[in-house]
């Protein structure tokens, strides 16, 4: 499987680089199929991303809205990846709120995990999946020593109860569910992230590396992250 890493010259060009990897997949998702099925990354550094996506113009009713993972808290918590997203984007654009699928982590990791698998059932490949690089080299809620659900038979979603990153309850989409995507970006910003993206480089079993799409996966790193500094 491939991976292409790609280097920002800085925070403007990182930004650039991502608005134009999603568009291209909008386009292709909806020339081919009449919608866009992305799922969104939670964690800090997607916010720039939704925010700038927010002042775009986009075909907002063909865009459906999927989580590639969620913390247990109540559905309005400000530490909640949904809310990040709707305060920086959703909310900001008109994009129907049927198309939005949050995760319902308020129910529990068990009993949401089940719900959202059940919501995805017959769904197809998703379009674009973003993702997020954590310095342990976990993406989504995919942690070191835990289950990543990478086995044909694992389930769409996966509940979390130890996350070592608060709070330890949490949903997450396997590994499995990950890849099956037509494209798949990884959004990497500081310095912070320099060694999980040195160890994946080296060849590492971290998590993020067990997303494995047939297509590959692109990872936009910015200059402080980069190993090349
Ligand atoms: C979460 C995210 C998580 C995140 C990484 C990177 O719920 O925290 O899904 O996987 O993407 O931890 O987080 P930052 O972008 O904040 O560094």
């Amino acid at each position: 499987m491939e991976t292409r890493w790609q280097t920002a010259h800085d925070m403007r060009d990182w930004l650039a680089r991502a608005l134009a990897f999603v568009a291209r997949a909008e386009h292709a998702a909806i020339a081919a199929r009449g919608e866009f099925h992305i799922v969104l990354a939670g964690g800090g550094t997607p916010r720039r991303l939704y925010s700038a996506l927010a002042g775009q113009s986009h075909d907002w009713p063909l865009w459906r809205v999927w989580f590639g993972d969620e913390r247990c808290l109540p559905a309005d918590h400000p530490e909640r990846n949904s809310r990040m997203a709707r305060e920086a984007w959703l909310d900001r654009v008109a994009m129907p709120a049927g198309n939005i699928r949050p995760m319902p982590a308020e129910l529990g990791a068990q009993a949401g995990a089940e719900a959202y698998a059940a919501g995805l059932a017959g769904l197809g490949d998703f379009d674009l999946v973003l993702l997020g690089l954590g310095e342990d080299g976990h993406t989504a809620s995919l942690f070191p020593g835990r289950e990543w659900g990478e086995s044909e038979s694992a389930p769409d979603a996966l509940p979390v109860f130890d996350a070592p990153k608060p709070p330890p309850e949490r949903i997450s989409l396997s590994a499995r569910r990950l890849s099956r995507a037509h494209r798949v970006l990884f959004l990497v910003s500081g310095a912070g992230k320099r060694r999980a993206l040195e160890d994946w480089r080296e060849g590492a079993p971290i998590a993020a590396a067990a997303i494995r799409p047939a297509a590959g996966v692109d990872v936009l790193m910015d200059a402080e992250a980069s190993p090349e500094g």
